[in-house]
């Protein structure tokens, strides 16, 4: 069995799709091995690139505000990425960066067995959906929802991307109040 620290020493040497040789710093996720909430966004930002950690650029301090607004404490959590490594300017990952970096992700999962995975944006929630046997919807019609799978002692709940509420105001909002959801989920199910 595989534990956090050897995923990311792969991570850190892995060149299974281009993203490597752009990449300054892969990130491969950060938290409590033991988190039972665990978020997933897209990929790492120029700040992630640069210090090889997740969400720590501005989309990153969006959400910590409002994670601390919420009493959820990052500490408590565990966060990463569907893909490991920065897509050039923050292009959107391709097909065939999803499906070589994804298995890192399944892994991460598997270790850390969480009860709610948070998918942050439409490539995460997309990816984790149909890891579970859903259809993907667009995010307008899906965010806030929470999907049960009950096999696994799973919940997923779809988020929009912080960043993309950096972009459109008015989906902070909507953003707080999902993370609301979140928050009582958290205290139904532990
Ligand atoms: N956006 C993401 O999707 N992930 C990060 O780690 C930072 C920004
Ligand atoms: Fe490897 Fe993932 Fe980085 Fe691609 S994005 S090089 S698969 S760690």
């Amino acid at each position: 069995m595989y534990s956090l620290e050897e995923i990311e020493r792969e991570i850190k040497k892995c060149k299974k799709c281009r993203l490597w040789k752009s990449r300054r710093n892969p990130v491969a996720g950060e938290g409590n091995e033991k988190a039972r909430i665990m978020f997933v966004g897209e990929a790492p930002g120029r700040v992630e690139d640069e210090t090889g950690k997740p969400f720590v650029g501005k989309a990153g301090q969006f959400l910590n505000e409002v994670l601390e607004a919420n009493e959820i404490d990052r500490k408590d959590v565990y966060i990463t990425n569907v893909v490991k490594c920065r897509p050039p300017n923050n292009r959107d990952p391709l097909p065939d960066e999803i499906a070589a970096c994804s298995p890192y992700l399944e892994k991460q999962i598997d270790i850390i067995k969480p009860e709610i995975i948070a998918t942050l944006g439409r490539f995460a929630s997309s990816f984790i959906l149909s890891l579970y046997g859903f259809n993907s919807l667009p995010m307008a019609s899906i965010h806030g929802k929470i999907f049960n799978v009950p096999l696994h002692g799973i919940k997923i709940i779809i988020l929009y991307h912080p960043a993309a509420c950096i972009y459109n105001p008015k989906l902070k909002k909507v953003f707080s109040d999902d993370i609301k959801k979140l928050a009582e989920l958290k205290k139904n199910c532990f």
